[in-house]
Formats: structure tokens, C-alpha cells, sequence
């Protein structure tokens, strides 16, 4: 089994800490290591580091050759997309370079996973990814669910059929479902989220992407270096819309270990240690009276009376002030930012 982590997002969920030029991956939360730096570590009892390939943009290489080197996984493959084109594309490119590059037979299993989330339980995580294997080298494109406890409209949402193998036949997929048919699944009883990782064995997500996606398809028939001097020419789709939401090969494998994507500074306070009065402070801080309340600074001291149910974070150039449960809004907040240029 190879592994392949998925580097290359631009994550501006997490603004104004996490910008283009130093994504969410990189970023150490709540932790002393990045969150690339603990994907790694969380597959090294499995597999050696030179079984681990990472993908990401070439922008990003020296971000990615740091954090590796500070794990001692300097032995980790780096493959580089010219530009970013989303999930569907990266992992092709990726599949590619272990056929190509490293020779890998077609029959052999890849674990695709995202680098921005946090997972512990190492135990019951290792013990579910050998699961997973097994059911990608019988054929199967296999997913890892989440048991939800709340309508969330950022992941994919799977719906489990009958038992297989120790997982579930996957009846539907479908990706960021809208807030009501969110509720609708989570009281349904038998969604799962989708985490983001996927176990795959070659030939598997080869006839996958020449069934639903035969433009990427036909430009990874030319073989690696031909898909990367093309790269630029394929449509920019995540692997959830391109492949998971069409496949009728999908199972999916109950991921018991505790999972946090983390994916906006709701979460992040979430997962922070806080005071008794519910305040996640780290930097330079000063909570006066305040309650529930995340202060995160970086260079300058964040002075704050009374405040209940804010987050705050301080950068260089940017003092986010956000009300508690509004953070998703962040992403529309840098779409107009961007606007203005
Ligand atoms: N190499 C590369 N190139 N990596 C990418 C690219 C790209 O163009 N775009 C995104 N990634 C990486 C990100 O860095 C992240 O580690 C991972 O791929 C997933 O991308 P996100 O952009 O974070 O996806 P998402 O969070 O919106 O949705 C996915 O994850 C959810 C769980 O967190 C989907 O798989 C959902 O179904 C899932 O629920
Ligand atoms: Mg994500």
C-alpha cells in the first residue's frame, strides 16, 4: 500500500491565518507539529516514508520539504502539479507517478488522504485503514465514514446500504448537500460524513475516471509526464464530484477514531484547550470578564473586556472579528475580498 497526501489546497476557510501562500496543511493548531506533519506521522506505523508519495503545487514545495524534513520523512516522493485543478486531477497526476515513476504494479492499493485534518485513536484508525485495504484490493472504491451529530453543509454525505466486509455499500453519495437535505440525512439515521480519504487500488480508480471522467482519463492515458505538460488543460473538479458522487463501487468503513476537519475557527475553538470561563487564548492575550471567547494572537497583544462569544485572531496585517457560529461566512468574507483585489 502506498500513501498519497493531498497537499495542494489553498484553504481560505481559516483566513487571515491560513492565506494562498500558507494554507491550513501547514499550519501547527492546538499541536507543535503542522497538520501535513501529523498526516504523516499517522500512516508511519503502516508504512515507510519512501512508501509515501505527497502532492501538492509547486508553489508549495518549500513548505512541504520543511515539514518533511521535520518528521525525518525527507524519503517521501513529492510530486508537483504546475497549477492547482482540485482533487480529481492531483490524484490522477498521483496515480500516474506511482505507475510511472515508481512502477508500481496495477493491482497495487493507494490510501488517498487529505493533510488538514486532525484524527487520534491511533489504534482504531490503523485497524480501520487495513480494513479499508483489504476491500480496495478485492475491487472496491472505498470510503471512510463519519458518524455525524450535526447538519453540516461543508463535507460529502454517504448514505450506508447493506453490510460488506466489515463496512457498508454505499447507496449514494452526494457532496455539500444544502442545509435542509442536510437535516433530512442526519435524521435519517444512516449517513455517514464522507472524511475526505479514500482507498483505491490502481486499476480500480483507472476504470472509475475512464467511466465519469474520460477528459482526465484521456490525458492520463499519455502517461505521466504527457498528464503534466497537460495539466493545465483538465478540468478542475474534486475527486467527491468527479468520481464518488457516479461511481456504483463505492463501500464505506466506519472511522470510530475522533476526526476534526477543522475547517473554520468554529472548529479550531472546538478542539483548543480553554479557561473556565470557555476562553480559547493563546498569544499574547489579555481576557478581561470575557467568556467562550477565542483570542488568538500572533504579534501584537489582544486586549479584551466583556466579550462573550467571539472569535478573534490577529496576523500582521488583518484583526478578524467573527461572532461564535458564524465562521463558515469566512470564505464568502475573502471571495469579496478578492473582488477588490
Ligand atoms: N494536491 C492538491 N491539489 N491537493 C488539493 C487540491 C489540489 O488542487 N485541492 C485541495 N487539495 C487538498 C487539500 O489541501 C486537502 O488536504 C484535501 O485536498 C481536501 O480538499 P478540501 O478543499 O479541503 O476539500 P473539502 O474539505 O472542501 O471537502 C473534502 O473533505 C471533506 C472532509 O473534510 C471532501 O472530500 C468532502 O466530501 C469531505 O466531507
Ligand atoms: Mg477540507
Amino acid at each position: 500500500m502506498k500513501i498519497i497526501i493531498l497537499a495542494g489546497g489553498g484553504g481560505s476557510r481559516l483566513f487571515p491565518l491560513s492565506r494562498t501562500c500558507y494554507p491550513k496543511q501547514f499550519l501547527n493548531i492546538g499541536n507543535e507539529q503542522s497538520l501535513l506533519v501529523q498526516t504523516v506521522q499517522r500512516f508511519l506505523p503502516l508504512v515507510k516514508p519512501e512508501d509515501i508519495v505527497v502532492i501538492t503545487n509547486q508553489g508549495y514545495l518549500h513548505h512541504v520539504k520543511a515539514e518533511l524534513a521535520a518528521c525525518q520523512a525527507e524519503a517521501a516522493h513529492i510530486v508537483l502539479e504546475p497549477v492547482g485543478r482540485n482533487t480529481a486531477p492531483a490524484i490522477a497526476l498521483a496515480v500516474r507517478y506511482c505507475l510511472d515513476e515508481l512502477k508500481l504494479d496495477s493491482d497495487e492499493v493507494l490510501l488517498v488522504t487529505p493533510s488538514d485534518h486532525i484524527v487520534q485513536g491511533s489504534k482504531s484508525f490503523i485497524e480501520t485503514v487495513r480494513k479499508a485495504a483489504g476491500l480496495a484490493a478485492a475491487g472496491k472504491l472505498v470510503t471512510f465514514g463519519i458518524k455525524p451529530d450535526k447538519p453540516e453543509t461543508g463535507y460529502g454525505y454517504i448514505q450506508a446500504g447493506s453490510a460488506c466486509q466489515g463496512g457498508y455499500v454505499v447507496q449514494a453519495f452526494q457532496e455539500k448537500p444544502d442545509r435542509a437535505t442536510a437535516e433530512k440525512y442526519l435524521a435519517a439515521g444512516n449517513y455517514f460524513w464522507n472524511s475526505g480519504m479514500f482507498a483505491f487500488s490502481i486499476d480500480c480508480i483507472m476504470q472509475e475516471l475512464a467511466s465519469y471522467q474520460p477528459e482526465i482519463a484521456e490525458l492520463a492515458a499519455g502517461g505521466y509526464a504527457g498528464l503534466l505538460a497537460d495539466f493545465a488543460a483538465l478540468p478542475n473538479i474534486s475527486i467527491d464530484y468527479a468520481v464518488a458522487e457516479k461511481s456504483n463501487n463505492v463501500v464505506t468503513v466506519p472511522l470510530t477514531s475522533y476526526w476534526n476537519d477543522i475547517g473554520s475557527w468554529d472548529a479550531i475553538y472546538e478542539v483548543l484547550d480553554k479557561d473556565e470561563q470557555g476562553n480559547a487564548v493563546h498569544g499574547d492575550c489579555m481576557p478581561v470578564d470575557c467568556s467562550n471567547t477565542l483570542m488568538l494572537g500572533r504579534s501584537r497583544l489582544i486586549a479584551g473586556i466583556g466579550l462573550e462569544d467571539l472569535l478573534v485572531v490577529e496576523t500582521d496585517d488583518v484583526i478578524l472579528v467573527a461572532k461564535k457560529g458564524e465562521s463558515q461566512k469566512v470564505k464568502a468574507l475573502v471571495e469579496k475580498l478578492r473582488q477588490q483585489g
